[in-house]
């Protein structure tokens, strides 16, 4: 049943919170696990609902996926796979993007796959046109249905030399799961380097895959004909970690983040620290603060890795709410990802949007119609509101103002939290909130 959060604002959030394996990363493991002919087991797996939908999808085409949640520990047996009903991968899909990555291993295990209509969250167009280009060059046939794609590989996938228009990292994950077992070399330039990325490919060398990664985002994967199982322990997600770093700023709170690696989040910790944050790093996590001075406005781009991350962006926004001056925060790699900025105007804060590219470079967008620049004026008084969760990282963020702002807001479609934030009601009630949880009424 919807659920209706009620926060009572204005208090500090105060202690520790735990974050697991990424969001981005565990998921994509899951998927890899397919490419084996040995079980895989997997660490430090979240309870979230993108890992869910992959389970299921995983257990519809016969790997058998047993599961400590608690401990966090997962076997992926993958030793009987076959295809599966249409109507069960749409089924059970939902509104992931992952199924896409299903499709190089499941050829490369039973000759074809099928790709129900994807979902994701509403950030921008999210084509997936990299993706279905890159598998035609491996020698996949794409036939474009109307409840999804059946892509089949009749003559089987042969290495391939491939440059991305943009450092996607969907479309690179899939020339990893494709090009692993496919025939001869594959050379991707413009590739993705995320971390995330590079513990995928730990992952796959693990199982015996021979991948080398450049330093001008140029990687070269030697086909082999069998890949084993993995064991492996997921990284940290540093987005999850990044989210929370942003609530103690913007309450003014005090959070250890246990789990957090301060090696992935070099970006966002000089931007934390030029706003006025503060922080401090253990072995076992990162403790982040508000530093007790006015916080500083900056000029922020979003860029692909090692820049500062799309998805810091929002949580980043609500703190620069609060900093003294005029912030500028250029958005470059989603068109659409300012929609989350229209509630946090409702609670006050003063935002405008432009379709220029303001800051510093011009990117992909600035000849075209999209509000991807946002000017914040701070610092505004945030007051409660109603609020209806727009994506994963727009919603945290509605949460994070909520918490911050002066009296109650009710906040309705809080299960998209859930897709990427393990247990972030207990977290946050853990952390000193003042909350309540109830049953939506319908509208
Ligand atoms: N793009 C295309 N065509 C494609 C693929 C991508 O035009 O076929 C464009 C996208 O529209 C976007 C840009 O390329 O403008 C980058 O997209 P990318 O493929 O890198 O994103 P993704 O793989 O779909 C992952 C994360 C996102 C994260 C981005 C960027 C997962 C499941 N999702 O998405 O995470 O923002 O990389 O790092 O790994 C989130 O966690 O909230 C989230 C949205």
């Amino acid at each position: 049943m919807a659920k209706l959060l009620t926060i009572q604002g204005g208090k500090p959030l105060q202690g520790t919170v735990k974050v697991r394996g990424a969001k981005n990363l565990v998921p994509k493991a899951m998927v890899a696990s397919l490419l084996g002919s040995e079980p895989s087991e997997l660490r430090n797996v979240p309870e979230i609902r993108d890992v869910e939908i992959v389970h299921n999808l995983l257990t519809i085409h016969g790997v058998k996926v047993d599961r400590d949640s608690a401990a966090g520990h997962m076997t992926l047996d993958p030793r009987e796979t076959y295809s599966a009903e249409h109507s069960q991968i749409d089924a059970y899909a939902g509104d992931s993007r992952i199924p896409i990555l299903f499709c190089g291993p499941l050829m490369h295990k039973n000759g074809e796959a099928f790709i129900p209509d994807l979902g994701g969250c509403r950030i921008g167009d999210r084509p997936i046109n990299y993706h279905l280009e890159v598998l035609r060059n491996f020698g996949a046939v794409v036939d474009k249905q109307p409840n999804g794609i059946h892509i089949s590989a009749p003559k089987g996938l042969k290495g391939a030399k491939l440059e991305l228009p943009y450092p996607s990292v969907g479309a690179t994950e899939q020339v990893l799961l494709t090009a692993v077992l496919a025939e001869g070399i594959t050379e991707l330039k413009n590739a993705a380097v995320e971390p995330e990325i590079h513990d995928l490919i730990a992952i796959l060398q693990q199982m015996g895959a021979i991948i080398t990664v450049y330093t001008d985002r140029t990687i070269r994967i030697e086909g082999v004909n069998r890949l084993s199982g993995f064991k492996h322990r997921a990284i940290p997600d540093r987005n999850e970690a990044a989210s929370w770093a942003s609530a103690a700023l913007v309450t003014e709170g005090d959070i250890y983040v246990h789990g957090a690696a301060q090696r992935d989040l070099t970006a966002f910790l000089n931007t934390y620290r030029k706003i006025g944050g503060e922080f401090e790093v253990d072995d076992e996590g990162i403790r982040f603060w508000h530093g007790g001075k006015a916080l500083q406005p900056l000029v922020l781009e979003t860029d692909v890795h090692p820049g500062f991350m799309t998805d810091w962006q929002q949580p980043m926004v609500v703190a620069l709410t609060q900093a003294h001056g005029v912030s500028i925060v250029h958005e470059t790699v989603y068109e659409n990802r300012f929609g989350f900025t229209e509630a946090l105007k409702r609670m006050g804060a003063s935002i405008q949007l432009h379709r220029e590219c303001l800051g510093s470079n011009p990117c992909r967008f600035g000849q075209r119609n999209f509000l991807h620049s946002a000017v914040i004026s701070g610092p505004s008084e945030l007051k409660g509101t109603d609020i209806n969760v727009p994506d994963l990282r727009g919603g945290f963020s509605h949460l994070i103002a909520a918490l911050a702002a002066q009296g109650t807001s009710t906040v309705t479609g809080i299960e998209i939290i859930n897709r990427g934030y393990e247990h972030f009601i207990d977290k946050i009630e853990g952390l000193g909130a003042d909350i309540d949880i109830s049953a939506a009424l319908a509208a």
